[in-house]
This record gives structure tokens, C-alpha cells and sequence, in this order.
């Protein structure tokens, strides 16, 4: 089916995007004058955002598991024109295009927002294509692509001559992943094997893994969406740095460091450790886990005057509510302040970030469903309408107006899944103040627990 929107469409989550959306199917009559301007009906790759906000946006859905080839050439046309097309991934949606063009890779940058410095990762296809993109590709890097390629592992290598410095964002390495979905693939190999793909989400907000999120975030600046429905994962791909892994002029391999996690993922650092050896954690995302954090409690904002969403005014009015006595415990984590900046540039950013201010709460389980509820009940008395995201197991336990599970700590895939559609739900359900359970218990809680602490702007409550 294809349907042609260039209207930003309201969140919904887990649903056919025509059926939340009646008004997508009328769309195309909304705006002739533009279409005939542009003569997309013809030809959607030549579009793009010389005129933004006035690009037709084409949406195809395709079977995920067996997707219609006419799409994936269709799609293919429009890289291959140095266009941008977004498509589902196993992790998370991408805004793809052709990686070896330095034109190509600067309209992501145009459509997301995205900072300059902030490098792509190039999703392949085929393990030998990474010849052609990387140097010094070490041993580890077999071991490593056969437990888990095609999958969500992202390997930083340093770069070859044909990677443009607009894909790297200016790096001399060079980002690789091989993603586990059948149209991804089809789509990279369709279109000449070097997709470069960003999340497909507006700079800051949460990555889009329905299609409908691809379209709240871009309808109107990209010509092609392929709708492949819910993606299985839910958070992107784990990111190893193996480019401190260097050959000697006797070809030996040395590591200068000992290789480390830049972003966690659902592989997680002991299942890549049981395949290499030795690999650590980046120290500049130190303050993206709840643990780490019970030590900070020399960040709160609420004594240092943070400004960092608003939470100066955290005494006031802040997540916590009003001069609470205990704000003391609000730990914040200020990156410009710890030991050091994360590697990867795009960890540095803010991120995820719901229109609401958000809080965790963490501690017993009976102990953050009362002070939730006491929050919850205060913020109601003063008309301030609040989220909570919980799981299961919680969620009849909560009064508050909007109570959202985002799984089961039975089944921790599940959290990680719902985690970026509740997110953006909560900014469609109008909530003003989110608390969110904490999740560091959990096997992938490191991943789960850097994207909620980034949301929260690293504002927790522990109680
Ligand atoms: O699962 C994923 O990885 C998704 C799907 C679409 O594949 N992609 C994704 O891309 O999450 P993006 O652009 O949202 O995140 C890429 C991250 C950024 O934090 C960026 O700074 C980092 O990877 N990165 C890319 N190249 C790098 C490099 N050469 N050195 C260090 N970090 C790099
Ligand atoms: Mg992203």
C-alpha cells in the first residue's frame, strides 16, 4: 500500500498508521500546487529539502519479514539519486542515504537537525563490503561479526579514503553495522551496499520505532518512508570502538586500550567480553546508569543550580514538587562536569528528551509507588497533570492521569521495545510531569537505564 502525507501526524502506539490516521489517505489532495511544483508524483527522489516543509512524503508499507520488491527498488531509486529514504532496522528506524556520497550524507543532517560533529553509521550488507570502508580491520572483528552480524552491533574501525568526512562527521574512523531485517538488507544491497543511517527521529527526540514516529518527525522533509511496522528491539545498536586495535609493520595486532562499549545495546558488554576478552565501558558514560549516580548526589540541581531543563527552579516547582524537604535526593549528572566526555559524539548530546519534565524514581518497589502516588496526588492539586511509566507488574498500583507500562520485568525485551513509543506517548498525552520506574535490575538495564537517564536529564529521585 502506498499513501502520500505531509502533515505531522499525532503518536499513537502499535497501530496501522491509516487507521489512526484517516486524514493521511486524504492528504494527497491537500496540496496540488506543491506536488505539481515539484513534479513528485513522477519522480519523489528529486525533492528533498530545497524547499522544506513542502516535500511530499510517500509512505510504503511492506511485509517486514518478505518485503515487495517494487518498494525496495523504489526506494533504492531515490538513494541512488543521493536522496533519503527511512527504513525499518531490528533496532530502531533509519534515515538512510547513499553512505559514499559527502552530498547525500549532508541532507540527513538538514532533515534531522542533527549537529555537524555527530558521525552516521554505515549499515552493510555483506561482511566483505567492510573492506572497501575500513582500514585495519583487526581479528576481533570476525569473531565479533560472526556471533552477532547481521545484528545490533555497531564496530568503529578507522576509515578508508571513498568515506566522506560528512558521513564520519569529521572523524578518521568509521562506523559499521550489518542490521538483522530482510528489507533493510534488500534495501542496502538494492542500492549499492553503503547506507548511511541515523535514527530516524528529529535531533533530541526519541528514536522512532513505528513508522508513524518517522512521519510525526519528518513528513515533509523526506520523499519515502518504508512502513515495515514495529521494529523488534527498540533501542539502537550497541557501539564497540575497535580502532585502538592497530597492525605493526610485522602485521602483528596490538590493542593501544582495551576496546570499549561507546553506547550500550541489547549486546551487552559481558556477551561481547565472552567472545574477545577484555572490553570496558566507556568512562564518559559514567553518569547514564542509576548506580553510578547514588554516588553524584553533589550534581543535585536543586543545590547547584543546574539549569539543565528548567531544574533550577527545581525547589520551587520542580519534578519533585514543591519545596519537598527530601530534594536533596534529586541526584543530577552534569556530563560537562565528570571525569570525562563519552566517545562517541552523539552521546554527549541531549536525547530522547519528552516535552515534559521527567523524573526517575528509584529504590523498593513499595517505596517508588508511594512517593510516586504522593506526587502524583500533589501535582494533581495544583492541576498539573502527570505520567507515570511503569511495568505490569506496577501498573494498577498508580493514581495519577496517565499510566503507561512499557512491559514486563518478566520479559526485559519488552521494556526495551516500548521504551521510545511511551515516551513520545506521554508528550501526546499532554502529561506535564512523567516519573518513571527505574531499570537498572535488568539484564539490558545499562541500555534501557542511559536512554531513560538521557530523557530524564539525568534527574533522579532516590527514595
Ligand atoms: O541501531 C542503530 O544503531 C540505529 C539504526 C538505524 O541502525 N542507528 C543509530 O544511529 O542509532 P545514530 O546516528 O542515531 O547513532 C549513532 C551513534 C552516535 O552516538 C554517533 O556519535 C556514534 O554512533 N558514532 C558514529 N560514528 C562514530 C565514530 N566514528 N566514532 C564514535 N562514535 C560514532
Ligand atoms: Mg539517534
Amino acid at each position: 500500500m502506498i499513501c502520500v502525507i505531509i502533515i505531522p501526524m499525532i503518536a499513537g502506539r502499535e497501530k496501522n498508521i491509516q487507521e489512526n490516521n484517516p486524514q493521511i489517505a486524504e492528504s494527497d489532495i491537500c496540496c496540488p500546487v506543491d506536488r505539481e511544483k515539484n513534479n513528485q508524483e513522477n519522480n519523489p527522489q528529486i525533492a528533498e529539502y530545497d524547499k522544506p516543509g513542502h516535500v511530499i512524503t510517500e509512505i510504503r508499507k511492506i511485509d517486514p519479514r518478505d518485503p515487495d520488491f517494487d518498494h525496495i527498488r523504489a526506494a533504492a531509486d531515490v538513494l541512488k539519486a543521493g536522496g533519503l529514504v527511512a527504513f525499518p532496522t531490528e533496532t530502531v528506524y533509519g534515515l538512510g542515504a547513499d553512505a559514499l556520497r559527502s552530498e547525500a550524507a549532508r541532507k540527513i543532517y538538514a532533515a534531522k537537525g542533527r549537529p555537524s560533529d555527530n558521525p552516521l553509521i554505515i549499515h552493510i550488507a555483506d561482511f566483505d563490503a567492510l573492506y572497501r570502508i575500513a582500514r585495519e580491520i583487526p581479528p576481533q572483528t570476525r569473531l565479533l561479526a560472526d556471533a552477532f552480524w547481521p545484528g545490533p552491533l555497531t564496530m568503529i574501525f578507522r576509515k578508508s579514503e571513498i568515506v566522506p568526512y560528512e558521513t564520519t562527521g569529521g572523524l578518521d574512523t568509521v562506523a559499521v553495522r550489518m542490521p538483522d531485517h530482510p528489507a533493510a538488507l534488500a534495501l542496502i544491497r538494492e542500492s549499492g551496499g553503503y547506507i548511511a543511517a541515523p535514527s530516524a527521529n528529529t535531533s533530541g527526540r526519541p528514536s522512532p520505532t513505528l513508522a508513524e514516529h518517522v512521519a510525526e518527525d519528518l513528513a515533509g522533509k523526506i520523499p519515502l518512508i518504508l512502513d515495515g511496522g514495529t521494529v523488534g528491539i527498540g533501542i539502537e545498536s550497541t557501539i564497540i570502538d575497535l580502532s585502538c586495535i592497530t597492525q605493526t609493520a610485522d602485521g602483528a595486532w596490538v590493542a593501544d586500550e582495551t576496546p570499549l562499549v561507546l553506547r550500550p545495546g541489547y549486546i551487552t558488554r559481558e556477551m561481547l567480553a565472552e567472545v574477545i576478552g577484555a572490553v570496558g565501558d566507556d568512562p564518559g558514560l559514567a553518569g547514564d546508569t542509576d548506580r553510578e549516580l547514588t554516588g553524584a548526589v553533589g550534581n543535585s540541581p536543586g543545590l547547584t543550580g543546574d539549569t539543565d531543563k528548567g531544574t533550577a527552579g527545581a525547589a520551587d516547582n520542580g519534578p519533585a514538587g514543591a519545596a519537598d524537604p527530601e530534594l536533596r535526593e534529586i541526584v543530577g549528572f552534569d556530563p560537562a562536569g565528570a571525569a570525562a566526555y563519552p566517545k562517541a559524539p552523539g552521546m554527549k548530546y541531549r536525547h530522547y528528551a519528552p516535552k515534559a519534565e521527567m523524573l526517575i524514581v528509584s529504590g523498593a518497589g513499595e517505596a517508588v509507588i508511594r512517593r510516586i502516588n504522593t506526587m502524583a496526588a500533589e501535582n494533581r492539586r495544583r492541576g498539573i497533570k502527570t505520567g507515570v511509566i511503569c511495568t505490569e507488574e506496577t501498573e494498577r498500583r498508580y493514581q495519577a492521569e496517565f499510566v503507561r507500562s512499557i512491559g514486563s520485568r518478566a520479559d526485559e525485551d519488552s521494556i526495551a521495545r516500548h521504551l521510545f513509543a511511551v515516551l513520545r506517548e506521554m508528550d501526546a498525552l499532554g502529561a506535564d510531569r512523567i516519573y518513571s520506574e527505574s531499570f537498572s535490575s535488568l539484564r539490558i538495564g545499562t541500555a534501557v537505564m542511559n536512554r531513560l537517564m538521557k530523557a530524564a536529564g539525568h534527574h533522579v529521585l532516590h527514595v
